[in-house]
């Protein structure tokens, strides 16, 4: 299917808390040479706090983007072992994965923790990829919409239309994610789709075109060009999958066949 895509393809690994500072540049060092560079395709890691520096540097002058996985909603203050925007900043990070299932369903984090996440990273300058999806009870309940519509909605309160097409939306069903079980391409275009539909409803159509919608969970390298290929989906968020340099960069070479290919 020939896919028109105005949006720029983001390809992003999700560490989790794997993967030591050295162990960080070592997988750059082994990463950069095996993938293609290009403008159209993004290619974004997200190591773990004490990595994002040392990362970041290694990064320099290759088309790696580095960022973090969390931070703290408050500009700075007596929070033992907490971290700030602007730390993760002047680290290097240059966007922040927030509202993560496993922080919202292990930490406890609700929509209006990651909504002040939210202002508080375009504030300092970081991209954030705001994370939504429904847990398996839902989806058997058909609630899909619902659960994503008021998480969209209430984790981006407050964030006006400009700033609005500055976000990436990461969409990981709960139930996909660290399974095995894929969301079919159908489905997941099917709740892209549903996204989109809701960002031009309460920002505008401008909005809803500029703005990436990435799929996450279980994405392997054998399934990706499958959901690459639905015209919602401008991109995946891995986290196993991300975490050996030769599967990771077999996904972002796809991708880039892909979007060279369509010119
Ligand atoms: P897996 O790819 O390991 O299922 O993890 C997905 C994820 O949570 C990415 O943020």
């Amino acid at each position: 299917m020939a896919k028109q895509r105005s949006r720029p393809s983001i390809i992003a690994g999700n560490w989790k808390m794997y993967k030591t500072a050295g162990e960080a540049v070592q997988f750059i060092d082994a990463l950069n040479p095996l993938i293609q560079s290009s403008d159209k395709v993004r290619v974004l890691l997200a190591p773990p706090f004490t990595a994002i520096y040392p990362a970041a540097e290694r990064a320099k002058g290759t088309s790696i983007v580095i960022g973090a996985q969390n931070m703290n909603d408050a500009s700075e203050g007596a929070f033992t072992g907490e971290v700030a925007a602007l730390m993760l900043k002047e680290a290097g990070a240059q966007f922040v994965i927030l509202g993560h299932s496993e922080r919202r369903r292990i930490f406890k984090e609700d929509n209006g923790m990651v909504n002040r996440k939210v202002l508080r990273a375009l504030e300092a300058g970081l991209q954030p990829i705001v994370c939504i999806g429904e847990t398996r009870e839902e989806h058997e309940a058909n609630k899909m919409e619902q659960v994503l519509k008021a998480q969209l909605v209430e984790s981006l309160a407050g964030v006006t239309a400009r700033p609005a097409a500055q976000l990436v939306i990461a969409y990981e069903p709960v139930w996909a994610i660290g399974t095995g079980l894929t969301a079919t391409p159908e489905q997941a275009q099917k709740a892209h789709a549903y996204i989109r539909k809701c960002i031009e409803e309460q920002w505008s159509a401008t909005a809803a075109q500029a703005v990436p919608i990435i799929y996450g969970g279980s994405v392997k390298p054998d399934h990706a060009k499958a959901l690459m290929e639905q015209p919602d989906i401008d991109g995946l968020l891995v986290g196993g999958a991300a975490l050996q340099p030769d599967s990771f960069a077999r996904i972002v070479n796809f991708e880039q066949s892909i979007v060279t290919s369509k010119g």
